[in-house]
């Protein structure tokens, strides 16, 4: 029985994210952000999950745009926070990139405790946009343990799918 060599090349993808303790310690505009993403997460629709989310997207025209879960009985009718927001701004700001989104969630009320990670259909609508304008997307992700800041959607969404490949 022979056995068969396979020519394999490994590769690591390394991804970068920066952790901050507070958000006093985050550089004052993704303060400013990150404030506004906590302020929309309170008037979040989301009476079938109880967990409430809000986005902050900050446009290169300097416009804040924000945005909540909106939660449906007919539950994928629903939307989360992210894209309301980003969808939002790219609807009615069609020539203006992202520079940053913050992105906060609550239960009953309170900020979780992990920092708030993106589903994967918000992870490539984030990439969609990052492509669109030719401008990476700094990410804020809030917790109360940590706050995370990634410098692009390559950190959330590696090997992802784009207009390249089409
Ligand atoms: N949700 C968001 O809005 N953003 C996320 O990043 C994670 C999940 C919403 C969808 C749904 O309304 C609720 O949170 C529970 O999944």
């Amino acid at each position: 029985m022979g056995k068969t060599v396979y020519n394999m090349k490994t590769t690591e993808i390394t991804i970068v994210l920066h952790e901050f303790q507070s958000i006093g310690e985050l550089p004052e505009n993704d303060q400013l952000l990150l404030t506004e993403a906590r302020r929309i997460t309170a008037l979040a629709y989301a009476p079938y999950s109880g967990f409430h989310v809000g986005a902050a997207v900050l446009l290169d025209n300097g416009l804040i745009i924000t945005g909540n879960n909106q939660e449906n009985s007919a539950y994928p009718s629903g939307l989360c926070a992210e894209r309301v927001a980003l969808f939002y701004a790219n609807a009615n700001y069609p020539e203006s990139g992202v520079k940053s989104i913050a992105v906060s969630a609550a239960k009953n009320g309170v900020l979780v405790n992990d920092s708030v990670k993106p589903c994967g259909a918000c992870r490539q609508a984030l990439a969609e946009t990052e492509v669109r304008f030719e401008t990476p997307i700094r990410i804020i992700l809030d917790g109360q343990n940590s706050i995370m800041v990634l410098q692009g959607v390559e950190s959330l969404l590696p090997l992802s799918f784009s207009k390249k490949a089409l």
